[in-house]
């Protein structure tokens, strides 16, 4: 069975859509370690429901970022893990972390890359009145939300609420990033 490393900072329900769908038999993978840049993350209580292990750290304890992604890929390592899925994980990977695992780090953003980089993608949309909005599965590079573009779904919207914005864009994300996964899972 594949195994799955998946990185978020905060909510998690990326995170949960995809440990669900391994749980279910959706996905014919598991989530072998959720990684969490804050220790008080709520992703974090949704992977105890799991029983996902974590593996949450604070940056600051790391005189660098090289040092911390050092201990990320030997754990990384030690659970062999063949994909990582970046899923509101607001960092930008380092090099150390992208020469372990190049070719084998994605993300998820919500908008239609290379428009609106960042972590305000949707407000700063909606204050443009883009009508045209989308979530974004990419490859990473070391750039922010950065790398070749591998699935992109559009959505219509003709109104100002950021937060409507994000509840469509979140119920695409779900379905989109697990059958993004399962592409990338069959391929290999
Ligand atoms: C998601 O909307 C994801 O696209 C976004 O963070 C949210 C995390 O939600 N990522 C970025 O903005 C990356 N630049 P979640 O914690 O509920 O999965």
């Amino acid at each position: 069975m594949k195994k799955l490393a998946v990185f978020a900072s905060g909510n998690g329900s990326n995170y949960e859509a995809i440990a669900a769908a391994c749980a279910g038999g959706v996905l014919d993978a598991e989530v072998a370690v959720l990684v969490c840049d804050h220790t008080d993350a709520y992703a974090i209580q949704r992977a105890a429901k799991f029983g996902t292990p974590v593996f949450a750290f604070c940056p600051k304890d790391y005189a660098s970022k090289a040092e911390y992604e050092a201990e990320i890929v030997s754990l990384l390592d030690s659970k062999g893990i063949d994909l990582v899925c970046l899923a509101g994980y607001m960092r930008i990977i380092g090099d150390v972390l992208l020469k372990a695992y190049s070719g084998k780090i994605i993300n998820i953003h919500p908008s239609l890359l290379p428009a609106f980089r960042g972590a305000h993608a949707v407000e700063q949309a909606v204050e443009y009145g883009v009508k045209v909005y989308g979530i974004t599965i990419h490859w990473v590079d070391q750039t922010l939300d950065g790398g070749k573009i591998i699935a992109q779904e559009a959505f219509h919207y003709d109104g100002n609420d950021p937060e409507e914005v994000h509840r469509i864009g979140q119920v695409i994300e779900h379905k989109l990033y697990i059958e993004t996964i399962n592409k990338i899972l069959c391929e290999r």
